[in-house]
């Protein structure tokens, strides 16, 4: 299919049909309300996911995979996507992201040592944490004109006072930010004299608008002590074939040596055939997700840029929006379920009980259809007129 076919099958979506899902956007919301919060994306099936898993059913072929080619594919993608050299042999297969980080702050840390997030920050990643027993250090991004920015100062604060890792987010999920390459080597510095690793979630990269340069690829030091976890659950909107990649350093090859065998067998066969296609693929279908996603994005400008009381720092990757509407009071999200229908992630729910980030804010998820979207914001906007 060309870009512009693709494109009109995303502008066809209808309600009717995505509320035949099963997965939780669809499904946990009543009928009269929009989704806009779990982070799942409307479009139909990639192609390529679609022919994969039909010629898995026509062969009956579920059996134990074989992942040396998965690897392979892995890697090469990479290579061209991202100009990162990764070895195969540093890299293990795990069933999701959070079951790679999982593993990585399990090795790299212990129970009662600090780990450093920036916050606002994906709620699994603070779950995770308060279950591991690794206290959560909390760095606030902070808001500047030229848009969310990292509190090093903070950082070096929590290193230095005995934080053992960093859990970063790159691209960023709740704000989209791609960090720059200057900043990541800031990052670096700072794990680097304070001896700490950087856990790095990599799993929106695939759907940037801005160039984007892995953490482990951002410098020596950086490849000294990290750790990186990815999929394709995000960029092609796959996550319940259940299926990730844990890629580490000779730094940190100890987490691969140490894991169990069966752990590294937890990926799903499905997961792992249609990964290794996608890795394989020509990238038509992303590209025409990329410039999709950047259509929503500009439509969402124009609509904030009509109302004063919201304000949005617009990402460079993903389809989350951070945006703060603190005119609707504390919790946003819940006057915007009950009076406009279209349900939000709460702000709060990105930063530990007490925190101060996420107040007044909203996760609006924009991967949608040009005309739900519109429909969307349009009752948003009543809401705020
Ligand atoms: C930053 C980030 N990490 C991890 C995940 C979850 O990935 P998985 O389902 O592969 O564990 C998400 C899902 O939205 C995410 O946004």
């Amino acid at each position: 299919m060309t870009i512009a076919e693709l494109h009109a099958e995303f502008d066809a979506l209808r309600v009717d049909e995505l509320r035949l899902r099963s997965s939780q956007k669809w499904s946990l919301v009543d009928p009269d309300v929009l989704p806009a919060w779990v982070a799942e994306m409307d479009y139909p099936l990639c192609p390529v996911a679609r022919h994969v898993l039909r010629e898995l059913v026509a062969r009956s072929d579920f059996g134990y995979p074989v992942i040396d080619e998965h690897l392979k594919a892995f890697g090469d993608w990479v290579s061209r996507e991202q100009r990162w050299q990764v070895d195969p042999a540093l890299v293990s297969p795990v069933a999701d992201v959070m079951a790679g980080l999982d593993a990585a702050v399990r090795r790299l840390t212990a129970p009662g040592d600090g780990v450093v997030v920036l916050t606002p920050a994906y709620p699994p990643f603070l779950e995770m944490l308060a279950h591991l027993g690794r206290p959560i250090r909390e760095c606030q991004l902070v808001d500047t004109p030229d848009g969310w920015q990292i509190d090093f100062d903070a950082v070096a604060d929590a290193l230095a006072a005995g934080a053992r890792a960093v859990l970063l987010c790159h691209p960023h999920n709740p704000t989209g930010r791609v960090w720059s390459p200057a900043e990541l080597r800031s990052i670096a510095e700072l794990a680097d004299r304070h001896g700490a690793f950087v856990i790095s979630d990599e799993v929106h990269a695939p759907l940037r608008s801005a160039d984007f340069v892995p953490y482990a690829a951002v410098s020596a030091s950086a490849a000294s002590h990290a750790v990186t976890v990815t999929s394709v659950s995000k960029g092609w909107n796959v996550p319940g074939l259940k299926s990730a990649v844990l890629v580490c350093q000779e730094a940190t090859k100890h987490i691969l040596d140490t894991m169990s065998p069966h752990e590294k067998k937890h990926a799903s066969v499905p997961g792992i055939a249609v990964a290794t296609a996608l890795w394989r693929d020509d990238g038509g279908w992303l590209t025409a997700v990329r410039s999709y996603l950047d259509r929503t994005r500009d439509r969402l400008r124009a609509w904030v840029d009509e109302h004063p009381q919201v304000r949005w720092h617009r990402g460079q990757a993903g389809y989350l929006a951070w945006l703060d509407i603190r005119e609707l009071g504390p919790n946003p999200a819940e006057v915007l379920l009950r009076e406009a229908r279209v349900r939000v992630v709460p702000g709060t729910d990105f930063a530990p009980l007490g925190s101060a980030a996420g107040r007044g804010f909203v996760r609006f998820n924009h991967a949608t259809s040009l005309p739900l979207l519109d429909e969307m914001l349009a009752r948003l906007g009543s809401v705020l007129d």
